[in-house]
C-alpha cells in the first residue's frame, strides 16, 4: 500500500501538474494573441495602378516591425465612407525577412467598405491602425517540392512563400491565374525570380499571350506540377472549394487561404437576438448582421480568433472557411459561413 502511494507521489501528481501547468500555457497564449497590442503604422508609399493599391507601411515610431511568418496577413482597421468602424485581413506581400516595412496589395473591390475608401483617400503620411501579423497559412519548414497555387489578387502572400521555399531549397512550382496579362501582378519580378517555375494562366489572353491558357483544376495542376509537393492555395472561394474537393479524390491536401468570398446572392433571412438581417449582398454572416445592427465582435475574419462565435439554432449554413478556433456541437464561427437556409443565432 505504502509502496502504492509512493509511486502515486512520484509519477501522478508530477504529471497532473504537467498537464495543468500546460493547459494554462496555452490558456495564456490564447489570451495573449488575442489582446495583442495593434500597431501604430505610417504610410510611407502609397501606389496606384489599375484597381490595386501598394501601401508600403513603417512603424510610426520609426521602430522595427513586428515579425511575420510567410504567409501571414495584418488586420487594417479603419472607419468606412459612412465613418462606420471597419476591419479588413491584408496578406503580407513581401520577403518576411524585412523587418522595417510591411508591403500590402489591396484590391478596390466594387462596394468594398475599406478597400474602396483606402484606394480613395489613403496618402503617404497617413497613419493606419493595424493587428500584429497573423494567420495559420503559414509555410511549414519541409524539403518537400511546393506548389503554389494563386488567383488574381491571391498572390500576395505566395511572395513570401516562394522565398521562403527557395531558402529551404525545395523545388518551388507558382502557378498563378489571372484573366489577362495586365492581371498578373509582379510578373517581371515572378518570372525573373531565380528557381522559381513560375507558370502563369491566362483565362482571357490576348493574341499575342504564348503561356498557359485556360483555367486552373486539379487534374491540371496534378499533370503540371505532380503528386509529390505540398500544395497551398489562395484565391476565392469557389475555385479554393472545387480545388480541394478535387485534389482530395487524388489523394491531395489543400492548405487553402482565402481572399474573398463572393457575396451571397440569396434573401435569406437571419435572426440573432431581436436583429433580423437578409443575406443578400453580404460573404459572411457575420457581414449580414453587423451591418443590420448586431455588434458581434470579430477580430481575424478568418476563423482563428473565434471572437464572433455564435450558435446555430435552426437553419443550415455554407462552411466558406475551415475554422480554426475551437467549437462545440452546434456552434459557428459568423466570419466563416453563409446562410443556406433562414438561419436563428444565439449568443
Ligand atoms: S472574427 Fe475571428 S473567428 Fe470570426
Amino acid at each position: 500500500m505504502l509502496v502504492l502511494i509512493a509511486l502515486l507521489c512520484f509519477f501522478l501528481l508530477p504529471a497532473i501538474h504537467l498537464v495543468r501547468w500546460s493547459v494554462q500555457a496555452i490558456q495564456h497564449r490564447r489570451e495573449q494573441q488575442l489582446h495583442q497590442p495593434s500597431l501604430h503604422l505610417r504610410v510611407s508609399r502609397v501606389r496606384r495602378q489599375r484597381r490595386y493599391l501598394q501601401l508600403t507601411l513603417v512603424a510610426a515610431d520609426g521602430q522595427k516591425l513586428p515579425p511575420a511568418r510567410a504567409g501571414q496577413h495584418i488586420q487594417l482597421f479603419g472607419t468606412d465612407a459612412a465613418g462606420q468602424p471597419v476591419s479588413r485581413a491584408y496578406s503580407l506581400a513581401q520577403d518576411c525577412r524585412h523587418s522595417h516595412f510591411y508591403r500590402l496589395v489591396i484590391k478596390a473591390e466594387t462596394g468594398g467598405r475599406l478597400s474602396s475608401q483606402l484606394f480613395d483617400t489613403v496618402q503617404a503620411g497617413d497613419l493606419l491602425q493595424s493587428s500584429q501579423p497573423k494567420g495559420h497559412f503559414v509555410l511549414t519548414r519541409s524539403r518537400r517540392p511546393l506548389v503554389l497555387v494563386a488567383a488574381g489578387v491571391g498572390i500576395t502572400p505566395m511572395l513570401a512563400m516562394a522565398l521562403q521555399g527557395l531558402r529551404q531549397r525545395r523545388p518551388v512550382t507558382l502557378v498563378y491565374q489571372a484573366r489577362t496579362e495586365a492581371d498578373l501582378l509582379f510578373q517581371r519580378w515572378l518570372s525573373r525570380l531565380a528557381h522559381l517555375r513560375f507558370i502563369p494562366v491566362l483565362s482571357q489572353p490576348d493574341a499575342s499571350w504564348s503561356g498557359e491558357t485556360g483555367h486552373i483544376n486539379a487534374g491540371r495542376l496534378l499533370q503540371l506540377c505532380g503528386y509529390q509537393g505540398d500544395y497551398y492555395c489562395c484565391a476565392a472561394a469557389q475555385m479554393t472549394a472545387q480545388l480541394k474537393q478535387d485534389l482530395a479524390l487524388a489523394g491531395k491536401t489543400l492548405q487553402a487561404e482565402l481572399f474573398a468570398a463572393a457575396a451571397s446572392q440569396q434573401e435569406l433571412s437571419i435572426r440573432y437576438r431581436d436583429i433580423q438581417a437578409s443575406a443578400a449582398g453580404f460573404s459572411s454572416v457575420l457581414d449580414a448582421l453587423n451591418s443590420a445592427g448586431a455588434c458581434i465582435p470579430s477580430d481575424c475574419r478568418g476563423g482563428s480568433c473565434g471572437l464572433c462565435k455564435k450558435r446555430l439554432i435552426q437553419g443550415e449554413v455554407i462552411q466558406m472557411l475551415d475554422p480554426a478556433a475551437p467549437l462545440h456541437s452546434g456552434e459557428v464561427l459568423t466570419c466563416c459561413i453563409q446562410a443556406k437556409t433562414a438561419l436563428v443565432l444565439a449568443d
